[in-house]
């Protein structure tokens, strides 16, 4: 008899089909990681908490869910107010889910009984919430794992899963965040198949926006153009993060889009764009950012700073392999682009002597690139004894390990031409006496360029899971081509 296939999340057409084995294997590397941890004890049990069901405020508007991320990565569940255990011996799961008032299957559907979620999970039991106490204590665990530590990131702790009753049990809340981080932090191939795929819609819906962008156009025609490609072609609900689309000045801002600036400018003959958007599919991310001119034609200058930034982008990608430090790749960025910047005019003098006073920061003033996974920043970047080089740029930098293989990054170079921070070089007699200011002023109000790709890193080199137009010449010949397969209704005209 021919083996049935296992439970798959799937949202019909060309989407992805993602197994539950995926979460499964997830949930046996993090018993053989904590397995292998001192100060473990038998019959210890891993306990998380999944994310909850919020509302607007204090109204009964609910916001979109989106699955916490840790809980996510160990059970793949799209339910919010879920806990989930797992036995660390012997690996055994149960997921945990609410119970429902009769009144839920007038306004939000069925209630679905125990086995239909052990059936679309693939877990080994299902019990409800309530009774969580009562079924931990009868399998009276040495120990519950609840998962406390900070996100490198935000410096936010994440939420230790709590539940009435938990009084009762012996919990040890520092043993498990180390080990699922480090988890996380090396992808699997299931991973990396999801990884791919969230790539490829974004990078195809980034290339759509590219044969459509015309100046007269808003911003935010982009975002929703954007944002209607992934959902419609790729099953994506979310995006990764706030949608960013800069568009002449607005191209220096490194996270334009939020609500002070929310990608509202009239986009001009002239302008940069860049614009940095990736879709999220099944809570996996992606982070793509491309720049190119709004009139499809790059002028001289802005293909001197775009073909700077792409050189260090390049340059960088082919040094990337196991065991590299993740700073100096950042540093390997920054000589590019003053080396760059000097051949352009921007700049003058020696480069070995503009790196001691950091002045490649001015210009990309944020770190080269970050782990990328369930979060678009994903977690691992600073294990406990890596501390980060407390530099301008390299402060920024959201990893400071060594590279390994089956990490997932971004690598996103840029030249920014910022007023504050370039007006701040200008008066520090350290920084000024490398400026050509009178070829800098020509490109005051330029905005910037941006390239992000996102990287597997192999045994040897890397795989580029991104695949947009890069170089001028393919970035100006998608935008000529005439044929838009996708072709949603955008407004011209100017207002
Ligand atoms: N889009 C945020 C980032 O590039 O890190
Ligand atoms: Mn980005
Ligand atoms: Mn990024």
């Amino acid at each position: 008899m021919a083996a049935r296939p296992g439970p798959v999340y799937w949202l019909g057409k060309d989407t992805l089909r993602v197994s539950a084995a995926l979460f499964a294997e997830n949930r046996r590397r993090l018993c053989h990681g904590l397995r292998a941890k001192e100060g473990l004890v038998a019959g210890s049990m891993v306990v998380l908490q999944g994310g909850e069901q919020r509302q607007r405020y204090c109204t009964d508007t609910d916001i979109l869910f989106r699955q916490e991320s840790f809980f996510h990565w160990a059970f793949g569940v799209t339910e919010a107010d879920c806990f989930g255990s797992i036995n660390v011996d012997t690996g055994k799961s149960i997921l945990f889910v609410p119970k429902l008032h009769e009144s839920y299957a007038t306004w939000m559907g069925e209630i679905h009984p125990k086995e239909h979620f052990k059936e679309k999970y693939a877990v080994d039991e299902v019990q409800y919430t309530c009774d969580i106490a009562d079924v931990l204590s009868n399998l009276k665990p040495a120990v519950l794992l609840t998962l406390r530590g900070q996100n490198t990131d935000s410096w936010s702790i994440c939420r230790e899963a709590s539940f009435e009753g938990i009084s009762r049990f012996q919990v040890n809340n520092t043993l498990l965040h180390p080990v699922i981080v480090e988890c996380r932090l090396i992808k699997t191939d299931m991973e990396l198949e999801v990884l791919r795929y969230t790539n490829k819609i974004s990078s195809e819906a980034h290339k759509v926006l590219m044969k459509h962008v015309k100046p007269g156009q808003k911003e935010y025609e982009m975002e929703s153009l954007f944002q209607h490609y992934c959902s419609t072609r790729g099953g994506m609900r979310h995006t990764s993060y706030t949608c960013i689309c800069g568009t002449g000045n607005n191209s220096s801002v490194l996270h334009y889009g939020h609500a002070g600036a929310p990608n509202d400018k009239t986009i001009e003959d002239g302008d940069m764009c860049l614009f940095d958007m990736g879709g999220e599919y099944y809570c996996y991310s992606s982070d793509i950012t491309c720049s190119f001119p709004a009139n499809g034609k790059f002028t001289p200058d802005q293909k001197g700073i775009y073909e700077a930034v792409l050189k260090s982008s390049r340059t960088v990608m082919a040094a990337i392999k196991p065991g590299v430090m993740w700073t100096d790749m950042h540093r390997l960025a920054d000589r590019v682009h003053l080396e760059e910047l000097l051949k352009i005019g921007i700049l003058k003098g020696s480069v070995e002597d503009m790196l001691k006073v950091h002045l490649g920061s001015v210009f990309m003033p944020h770190g080269l690139g970050h782990l990328l996974g369930i979060d678009v920043h994903d977690v691992g970047g600073y294990p406990e004894g890596t501390e980060r080089v407390n530099e301008p740029g390299l402060k920024s930098l959201r990893m400071g390990r060594p590279v390994q293989e089956r990490m997932v990054l971004t690598v996103e170079p840029g030249i920014y031409f910022i007023d504050h921070l370039l007006d701040q070089a200008l008066a520090d007699p350290a920084q000024n006496c490398f400026i050509n200011n009178q070829v800098l002023a020509r490109f005051r109000g330029f905005g910037g360029v941006r390239i992000e790709d996102d990287i597997a890193v192999t045994a040897n080199g890397i795989e580029l899971l991104t695949c947009v137009p890069r170089t001028v010449e393919e970035v100006e010949a998608c935008m000529a081509d005439s044929e838009k397969p996708f072709s949603p209704i955008i407004s011209s005209e100017k207002f």
